[in-house]
């Protein structure tokens, strides 16, 4: 504040809102799609270390294998891969994420960005023709069913996709049985990853374990006054908690909007909607207090690159 003008106020809440999203927030915190179950709310006020001990102690990261139920017993399980991507990637010394807010829009953030050791971006977000503001190296990719299952984003055939590895996820019911989930699942992710694998089979391909939504759901609820929108976090809180236990440090750009902070949804895109940045569908608002507490980095990072500077699971002991 002051001098620096306005950064993320870590106790922000639905009554902030405008009229309009307001009404649609309270829509969504009223709908129970996935069956969550009663929740405490509102308990002591955790400081940022304790947040960060919460999250490494009751998220578990990890992706399907073959050798889960319901996976294990259908005709292309060999097509998963074998082993979790925790075991498979990493560790890294610093990782970047990129979240897809409008503000990184003359960032002229690109080179800061590509000096990380691995880049995390989301769903439909291009490099080329950004490089000055986001960067060029790909390390990761998470994308959401949505992404997968839509025509307008050609995700079997455009090469938009085709640098790094993939992590897909989809919205899961609470409960994260596995073959409760495989017979409805928000949008076709599994046909869409069978697709996607055999047309493209050097490309390695991950897909979320649905526990992690609803592990990270229970930390944001639990640290939050008011009810939270019973839908499963963003992208963007799920893509930097996976970092968080691959990287000693991670950096997470524009998810807390700098001084460049605006309405344009994308960064690649001319649309314009409040709801990007603080949520409608996803508990995103509730996401961004908790990262504000956790950020070990000054404001002046968040103000001036919107940057958010979280340590790796494995540098801090609980
Ligand atoms: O829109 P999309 O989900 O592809 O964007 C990736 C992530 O970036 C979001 O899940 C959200 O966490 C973050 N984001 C944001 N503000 C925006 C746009 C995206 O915080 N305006």
């Amino acid at each position: 504040h002051g001098m620096l003008g306005e950064v993320w106020d870590e106790e922000m809440s639905s009554t902030m809102l405008g009229k309009r999203l307001k009404k649609v927030v309270q829509n969504y915190q009223a709908m129970n799609k996935y069956g969550v179950p009663p929740q405490s709310r509102g308990g002591p006020k955790r400081s940022g270390p304790e947040l960060l001990c919460q999250l490494k102690e009751k998220v578990e990261v990890t992706t399907l294998t073959p050798e889960l139920k319901p996976f294990s017993s259908l005709p292309w399980l060999s097509l998963l891969p074998p082993r979790p991507l925790t075991s498979d990637l990493g560790p890294f010394k610093s990782c970047a994420v990129v979240s897809s807010a409008g503000s990184l829009k003359h960032s002229g953030l690109g080179k800061e960005i590509d000096t990380h050791d691995a880049v995390l971006r989301f769903n439909s977000a291009p490099t080329s023709g950004y490089e000055k503001d986001v960067g060029t190296k790909t390390t990761l990719r998470l994308i959401n069913s949505q992404v997968m299952a839509s025509d307008d984003h050609r995700f079997l055939s455009s090469s938009l996709y085709s640098a790094g590895i993939l992590v897909a996820w989809d919205p899961a019911p609470y409960s994260s049985d596995l073959a409760e989930w495989y017979n409805r699942t928000d949008y076709p992710i599994f046909q869409q990853y069978q697709k996607y694998r055999r047309l493209h089979p050097q490309q390695p391909f991950y897909i979320l374990h649905p526990r992690m939504e609803w592990q990270l759901w229970d930390r944001i609820q639990e640290n939050m006054a008011e009810p939270i929108q019973r839908n499963p976090p963003s992208s963007g809180l799920l893509g930097t908690v996976l970092m968080m236990s691959l990287c000693e440090v991670v950096h997470v750009y524009e998810f807390l909007p700098s001084r460049r902070k605006t309405e344009l949804c994308h960064y690649y895109q001319r649309f314009y909607d409040a709801a990007c940045t603080l949520g409608a569908y996803h508990p995103l608002l509730y996401e961004k207090n908790l990262v504000k507490r956790m950020n070990l980095g000054p404001d002046r990072d968040i103000y001036t690159h919107g940057r958010v500077t979280l340590p790796g699971f494995n540098t801090f002991n609980c």
